[in-house]
């Protein structure tokens, strides 16, 4: 049965090469007023003008699904999350409150390895269900594919059952979930004074199980003063481009490590982060390949200056927005939160954000030619927002207004009026 989605106010079909965008290719969104979209079989048939996509074959038999003037636009692709984990860090929230830093409560014993000792305890069913109950959070706000990493077990087993996790909750529920493993994420407890037998651990048991067993597409390293060096990080990416996993790296986050170089010489897909870049760095991501992925809700939590987005679009980078989301330093599943703070702290437009958030979101896990937008042959993921405007999506904040998610072409969330 094929679907013909009629009368949006505005349509984004982002339409525009399979590629991250740069630069000033982040203004268009592809706006088609009075749009339609065909689907069938979980795929997008046509998109565009609705006598166009209605011109088509299968649109005379197709149920319709009258969205009555609001605005369609693919599902966000929230390319960083760290969704697996027992319960919030409350005890890290209010030092930080009393002016401890992020790195004051990691050296403390807080932090991620708080956070490690939940997983630990908690099993891999606990672990798939509440991260299933998750899933429902981002359908629920328009996002459809999420990248999600490993990085609080930090030894092979829990390692291995956070990925298992991730497998399950993909394998029986609606979100898509494209899994990352981050065993260099910090180095365990039991290990603080063996950082050399922990990169070996990693280079050693957990890459090797992790591609055995299918468990990941990326790698990625928390490269950071008193976390991984990039000395460290280089030789885990070697390791794990052998394993056949793609590079990530969480990078100039907190302090100015200069691992921007490195990154782009390991061939990583994306940056993540990037709050203390220079020039020299802003210039080498502007040519790359790579994809400068910023986290803004993260900084918003942590209470730090913002990275320079404007300067990145406007050198000609591909900019990707994400959440983040982890107990620590971004409790947020929203990505049209985290557009309205780039939009309000970092000066990005209402279309680059849409754009950093789909098609650009979409490259930076390597699904640029299938998810990001609405064109012919690409999956059926879509969101109708409550909007005449799709700049209301940034302006107004603190709520989401979603009205429907569809995921592979099956409505997976909607408020109860478009229930079918
Ligand atoms: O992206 N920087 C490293 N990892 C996360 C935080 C993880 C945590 O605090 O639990 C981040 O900010
Ligand atoms: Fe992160």
């Amino acid at each position: 049965m094929s679907d013909l989605i009629v009368n949006a106010s505005q349509l984004l079909t982002m339409a525009g090469p399979d590629r991250a965008r740069h630069g000033q290719e982040m203004r268009s969104v592809g706006l088609v007023r009075e749009g339609a979209v065909l689907i069938d079989d979980g795929k997008i048939l046509a998109a565009g003008l609705r006598d166009l996509v209605q011109a088509h074959e299968l649109a005379a038999k197709a149920r319709i699904i009258d969205v009555g003037g609001k605005v369609v636009f693919p599902g966000f692709v929230d390319s960083h999350t760290h969704p697996v984990f027992a319960g919030p860090r409350l005890k890290d929230f209010e030092s930080r409150l009393q002016g401890k830093t992020y790195a004051d409560i990691a050296s403390d014993g807080g932090g991620i390895l708080s956070t490690v000792d939940g997983v630990r305890g908690a099993t891999l069913n606990a672990l798939t269900d509440s991260l299933r109950f998750r899933a429902g959070r981002f359908l629920e706000c328009g996002t459809t594919t999420i990248e999600a990493k490993s990085g609080y077990g930090l030894d092979l087993i829990n390692e291995l059952k956070m990925l298992r996790a991730i497998k399950a909750a993909d394998e029986t529920g609606p979100l898509e979930f494209v899994a990352t493993f981050l065993g260099a994420h910090a180095l365990p407890g039991e290990m603080k004074h063996d950082r050399e037998g922990y990169i070996r651990r990693v280079c050693e048991e957990m890459i090797p199980a992790v591609s055995q067993e299918k468990l990941a597409t990326f790698v990625d390293i928390f490269c950071e003063k008193g976390f991984f060096t990039i000395e460290e990080s280089q030789r885990i990416f070697e390791v794990a481009a052998r394993a056949g996993l793609k590079p990530k790296i969480h990078a100039e986050q907190l302090t100015r490590s200069a691992s921007i170089p490195m990154a782009l010489r390991s061939g990583a897909v994306s940056a993540d982060h990037l709050d203390c870049l220079d020039d020299s760095d802003l210039a080498l991501l502007s040519i790359a390949g790579t994809v400068a992925t910023l986290v803004p809700g993260s900084n918003y939590f942590l209470n730090k200056s913002y990275p320079p987005a404007r300067r990145l679009i406007d050198a000609g980078a591909a900019v990707a927005l994400a959440t983040d989301f982890n107990p620590g330093s971004c409790p947020c599943w929203d990505m049209r939160m985290i557009m309205s703070i780039a939009c309000t702290q970092m000066r990005m437009t209402p279309e680059e954000a849409l754009v950093a958030a789909t098609i650009n979101g979409a490259a930076a896990l390597g699904l640029q030619k299938s998810h990001g937008s609405l064109e012919p042959g690409k999956v059926a993921d879509l969101v109708c927002y409550e909007a005449e405007d799709y700049r209301e999506l940034p302006y107004y904040f603190g709520a989401s207004q979603v009205v429907w998610t569809i995921k592979r072409g099956v409505m997976v969330h909607s408020r109860h009026e478009y229930r079918l």
